[in-house]
């Protein structure tokens, strides 16, 4: 029989794998697990004045569908950029529910079915079910790993795909910056190499920056593509994780780049986000009320990540011989730490869970094709990640001692 639904849409029969099985009988049975790999802000004990801003305006009343979003929002987050030493023309920007939804329109903008875009490996799994939504295929370029000196992205890599037999259906290259969950910025060596096969391919690029202003300490050295001119260049970002508010469903692309370019995209995405209109009117409008406790926010938050970071340093590193090590992280909500493979990373994942509660996010889930690696979060509250992290060295002892 023909079969009723859409090819796209199979990605959802497939079933669970078997950690998160698991995951699920403890909690049946009960069990409170501890999420070492936490990424949602709402759970991780940051109280919120509750009257941080209103949605009860009368000005919620009024609906003004404007394909870019509201003006008045649109100028404000570009005031606000501004104050950041960013580039943002509010012209160029289009406001949507999340970023996620955001690389949906650029697919739909950049992509026939079929194209391609270029995403970075290690990196979050989101993207290719975004991509295999819109009929985009993923083709990943890599990142590699020096200790000390952090992650490069490997250049060479991106030519190789670019040269190779897709290599002509690939419509964009997706920066992470930082990236998730490397926690690498682009670096400042990079940004020319990759701007030029932009420009030799043709492609666009996409600048994921939510969690740029997450650095690991100050002089870490960053650069937005906020206001790139050399291509067209598109930065998403948005409140889920600038103001750790996902539920509030608000992001944004800002466009820049060659102005014949930047015109023409902006002609196509406004009919693309004129068919959805997906924000909410009250969110728009409480937009600048908000921004103004963002310092606040960045400074708990940065507090939290810096300390969490270091503990973990201290207690899987701090002693002779230590089989652990935290790897380089220059900013976002992630650590990874790499640790000895008495057990391959499914198998520890699973005997980890089983024994101690400890729900981690093993590195297969971002594609480290080596190793044992698993995502630490660095947001959740300072006393769990210490608890855990001890939790977590001394499962290891007992499998070395085995
Ligand atoms: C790098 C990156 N971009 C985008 C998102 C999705 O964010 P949003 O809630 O705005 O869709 C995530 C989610 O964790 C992420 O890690």
């Amino acid at each position: 029989m023909r079969d009723i639904f859409s090819a796209r849409s199979e990605a959802g029969t497939h079933d669970q794998n078997a950690l998160s099985r698991s995951r699920e009988r403890l909690v049946q049975e009960g069990r409170t697990l501890k999420e070492l790999s936490q990424s949602n802000p709402t759970r991780v004990e940051l109280s919120r004045d509750p009257r941080l801003f209103s949605l009860s305006s009368v000005r919620n009343n009024l609906y003004t569908p404007e394909s870019r979003g509201l003006c008045s929002t649109r100028s404000a987050l570009a005031a606000h950029f501004a104050s950041l030493q960013r580039n943002i023309d509010a012209e160029n920007l289009f406001l949507c529910a999340s970023t996620s939804e955001g690389y949906s329109w650029l697919f739909k903008l950049l992509c026939d079915p079929g194209d391609a875009v270029l995403i970075p490996k290690p990196g979050y799994p989101l993207f290719e079910h975004l991509a295999a939504l819109e009929h985009v295929k993923t083709i990943a370029y890599t990142l590699e790993y020096a200790h000390a000196s952090g992650w490069y992205i490997d250049i060479e890599s991106i030519a190789a795909a670019l040269s190779g037999p897709e290599g002509g259906r690939v419509k964009a290259l997706i920066v992470i910056n930082p990236n998730n969950p490397t926690g690498s910025y682009v670096r400042h060596t990079e940004r020319g190499p990759l701007l030029d096969l932009c420009e030799k391919y043709g492609l666009a690029l996409i600048s994921d920056e939510v969690f740029f202003d997450f650095p690991m300490d100050e002089t870490v050295k960053r650069e937005s593509f906020a206001g790139e001119q050399r291509v067209l260049t598109f930065v998403l970002d948005g409140l889920s994780k600038r103001l750790g508010m996902p539920q509030m469903k608000l992001g944004w692309i800002a466009l820049s780049g060659p102005e014949a370019s930047v015109s023409a995209a902006k002609r196509r995405l406004e009919l693309i986000a004129d068919t959805f209109l997906s924000v909410g009117t009250p969110i728009m409008n409480a937009l600048p009320e908000l921004l103004v406790r963002e310092s606040e926010f960045f400074s708990r938050m940065l507090a939290r990540i810096r300390a969490n970071y270091a503990q973990y340093h201290e207690i899987l590193e701090g002693y002779e011989g230590s089989p652990h090590r935290v790897l380089v992280c220059q900013g976002g909500w992630t650590a990874l730490v790499e640790s000895p493979a008495y057990l391959d990373e499914e198998e520890v994942a699973q005997a980890l869970l089983e024994a101690t509660g400890i729900s981690v996010q093993p590195g297969y889930f971002f594609d480290f094709e080596r190793g044992v690696h698993f995502a630490f979060s660095l947001i959740i509250p300072e006393n769990d990640a210490r608890a855990w992290c001890v939790e977590y060295r001394s499962f290891f002892d007992s499998l070395r001692m085995e």
